[in-house]
């Protein structure tokens, strides 16, 4: 552990004078928090800063001396395993003149070499050396000289959250009703993990709470995947599989939202195929997963080796119809790990990391890598055929916002309308699965951690 050394800062570094009250009603937002520049950096210190952002997945750095580059809002993030085994995220930042010390997106290494002027550094984040130190009248074991790194790493269940909020609650309290979906989630899998594969990578010009406000929006999806839902009748007719249940009004299908608290959402789309203690029964997510072609010979050599355990490990296959919305940048759907990155006020980048199953325990009898590749089949189409709807509508809503004496963002679906809503005892809220009470009960949340000051400390 290297030594800790606090840099605390009592005040966000930008003069913040903006009225947020003024900005956001129960039944609408102001056009200026999606374009203006100081919201947005005001935002990379009490968001992407002040509250617990999501950094990477423990599969990406499985063994001491593994790293994956990342970011917290803006700044540069190395997530390591350290060679001690601790999980850090450390400033790619060099102490010297500020040079990212690692440009490799990923990989394995005991030190970082500044590329600059060759400083280098333990993954601990301790400086090592220096080049030629009698040029110096400096005391280097000086934390300062240091790479800075978050005070704060948890993980969940194998997800790697950060944050610089020394106040902030414990990452479980954080996450609260949430850890619900998410251990559902996990645990369809064997030994209840997962393993990230390769992502697809995607940009807009668009702010990136867009694509928060869409991660649960069930509105649009009949009118903005119109294309995509004919495809997906044609090859499936009349059978009530894929997205077969946005064929009709989506609310009177069985589907709902569910408003866990601090930003966090949930889009349940398979409550009919779930017992009444909400388990999935044996092959009931295959029975509705899309038809992709070439999957027939996986399933005939599935059933034939495992049996009556085939259905078990068919829906290990699927694609499971939730979405799990961890606030600010972190969404679950499908079998995907999407990541919103925001990179300036009007530009985002989108990535979706694929996942696999990993069988330590051998239910699947060798048969993980048939499962794999047919999980990848089942992660071609929405990206690539949803996400770019999506896409298109984040950055066409940017180009609405130019119109900048029409400043109103209205999300009033269900507002007023308390028959529609069920309050539970935990505070959550389940709504119909088009209504936009997710977004008004996380704005409230957004505008509270605005006008908030968070104490941001780095540790060296
Ligand atoms: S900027 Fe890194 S060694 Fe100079
Ligand atoms: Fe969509």
């Amino acid at each position: 552990m290297s030594r800790i050394d606090y840099h605390l800062r009592s005040r966000p570094r930008m003069a913040d004078e903006t009225d947020y009250s003024a900005l956001i009603h129960e039944d609408r937002v102001h056009r200026l928090i999606y374009t203006d520049p100081a919201i947005f950096e005001a935002e990379m210190e009490k968001i992407f800063g002040g509250v617990w952002v999501y950094l990477a997945h423990e599969s990406q750095v499985p063994n001491n001396d593994d790293f994956v580059l990342g970011r917290l809002g803006r700044r540069p993030i190395i997530v390591v395993r350290d060679s001690q085994g601790e999980l850090r995220a450390l400033f790619n930042r060099c102490p010297h003149r500020g040079a990212t010390v690692c440009r490799q997106p990923v990989g394995s290494a005991r030190t970082f070499q500044c590329p600059y002027h060759g400083w280098s550094f333990r993954n601990s984040g301790t400086l090592n050396g220096v080049p030629w130190p009698d040029g110096y009248a400096t005391d280097f074991k000086d934390t300062r000289f240091n790479l800075a790194q978050m005070p704060r790493v948890e993980s969940y269940r194998g997800f790697i959250f950060g944050t610089l909020n020394l106040a902030a609650p414990l990452l479980t309290d954080y996450l609260g009703p949430a850890r619900q979906p998410l251990d559902e989630w996990l645990d369809r899998h064997p030994g209840g993990v997962i393993r990230l594969c390769e992502a697809n990578r995607l940009k807009f010009k668009g702010n990136w709470k867009l694509a928060y406000d869409n991660a649960a929006d069930g509105y649009h999806v009949v009118f903005s995947h119109r294309s995509l839902l004919q495809m997906e009748n044609r090859l499936m007719s009349e059978e009530a599989k894929g997205m077969a249940f946005y064929k009709d009004k989506p609310d009177d299908a069985p589907m709902y939202v569910h408003y866990l608290g601090n930003g966090h959402h949930y889009k349940n789309k398979r409550p009919n195929i779930c017992n009444e203690d909400q388990e999935v029964l044996p092959g009931a997510l295959w029975e509705i997963e899309g038809h992709f072609p070439g999957m027939e010979a996986y399933e005939a050599r599935i059933r034939d080796h495992l049996g009556d355990r085939a259905d078990a490990a068919l829906d290990l296959a699927c694609s499971e119809p939730v979405n799990i919305n961890i606030f600010p940048n972190l969404s679950i759907l499908g079998n995907h790990i999407q990541v919103f990155q925001p990179l300036a006020v009007d530009e985002t980048d989108t990535t979706w990391f694929g996942t696999a199953i990993v069988d330590d325990d051998g239910f699947l009898e060798g048969l993980a890598d048939d499962i794999n590749a047919m999980r990848m089949r089942t992660q071609e189409s929405f990206p690539n055929f949803g996400e770019v709807d999506d896409l298109t509508n984040f950055e066409e809503i940017q180009a609405g916002l130019h119109v900048i004496e029409d400043e109103w963002v209205y999300m009033h679906r269900g507002l007023n309308l308390p028959d529609r809503f069920k309050h539970l005892d935990d505070g959550t809220v389940i709504g119909p699965a088009t209504d936009e009470v997710f977004m008004r009960e996380t704005y409230k949340v957004w505008a509270d951690l605005m006008t908030a000051q968070p104490t941001l400390a780095l540790q060296r």
